[in-house]
């Protein structure tokens, strides 16, 4: 089984919301785990030209790293997309992959046969439904319930509603320093491993494991230390 971690965060090794797709990927017994840092890649912003649905169905006009990309999705088995969540949406440099994305949709003429459960556009290549999408994100606020509808509507809008899994995690400082409230981070971490393992067994998540992944790690006096020590520590002298 081939796992591709798509790491949406500008803070590249040093995400927060890298640690918990790696540990979610320590849980399949037996993969190939292939992580690309997005970020570092040289991906252009969408043209909007329309080229891939017109002149060259399915290829996009732009030549850069998304080449590469198509085609390590192409040969992944299960597609995971790690980043924090930003002002309630997508940061920008992954956003612009997943603009970037409009060649693998079918060209639109016009239908209106919407259902309410498929994806608005249909894939090109119908093998790319067979792959897993695994959203894992984490937010900077003390609960991540009221910080990922806006998200998730519109991963209902790309994918179809439940043709993905999300893992949304909230107080995502929390795993970036070492050294405060490990033995909670730790027990969390151990969580998304064995997350990963019922994923790799079964294909998908519990709701009972979703929502247990969502529950706060820290109480907010916790997660308020947390903050405290690091927004007010070496790195920023001036909190
Ligand atoms: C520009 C920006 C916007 C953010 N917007 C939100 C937000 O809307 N809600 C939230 O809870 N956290 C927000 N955060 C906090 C990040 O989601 C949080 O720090 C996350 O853990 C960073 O993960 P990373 O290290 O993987 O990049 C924002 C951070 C930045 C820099």
């Amino acid at each position: 089984m081939k796992i591709l971690i798509l790491n949406g965060s500008p803070r590249a090794e040093r995400s927060n919301t890298l640690r918990l797709a790696n540990a979610f990927a320590e849980g399949f017994s037996q993969a190939d785990i292939e992580t690309v840092h997005v970020y570092k890649k040289n991906i252009k912003p969408c043209l909007g030209c329309f080229s891939c649905w017109t002149k060259t169905p399915g290829q996009c006009v732009i030549k850069d790293d998304m080449t590469e990309l198509f085609a390590k999705i192409k040969s992944a088995d299960v597609i995971i997309e790690s980043f924090p969540l930003y002002f309630f949406g997508i940061p920008s440099g992954f956003k612009a992959f997943i603009d970037r994305c409009l060649p693998l949709m079918k060209t639109y003429l016009g239908s209106d046969d919407k259902d309410g459960t498929d994806s608005f556009h249909e894939l090109r290549d119908a093998s790319l439904r067979e792959k897993k999408l695994v959203l894992i994100s984490t937010c900077g606020y003390v609960n991540a319930a009221p910080m990922y509808p806006a998200l998730l509507k519109q991963f209902d809008m790309i994918c179809g509603d439940g043709n993905y899994t999300a893992i949304l995690c909230s107080e995502g400082e929390l795993f970036g320093y070492e050294g405060l409230a490990e033995r909670q981070k730790r027990g969390y971490l151990a969580d998304v491993t064995k997350a990963g393992a019922e994923f790799y067994e079964n294909g998908k998540l519990s709701a009972e494991t979703l929502q247990k992944l969502e529950k706060p790690v820290l109480s907010p006096s916790g997660f308020e230390k947390i903050v405290r020590s690091h927004w007010g520590g070496e790195d920023f002298p001036q909190i």
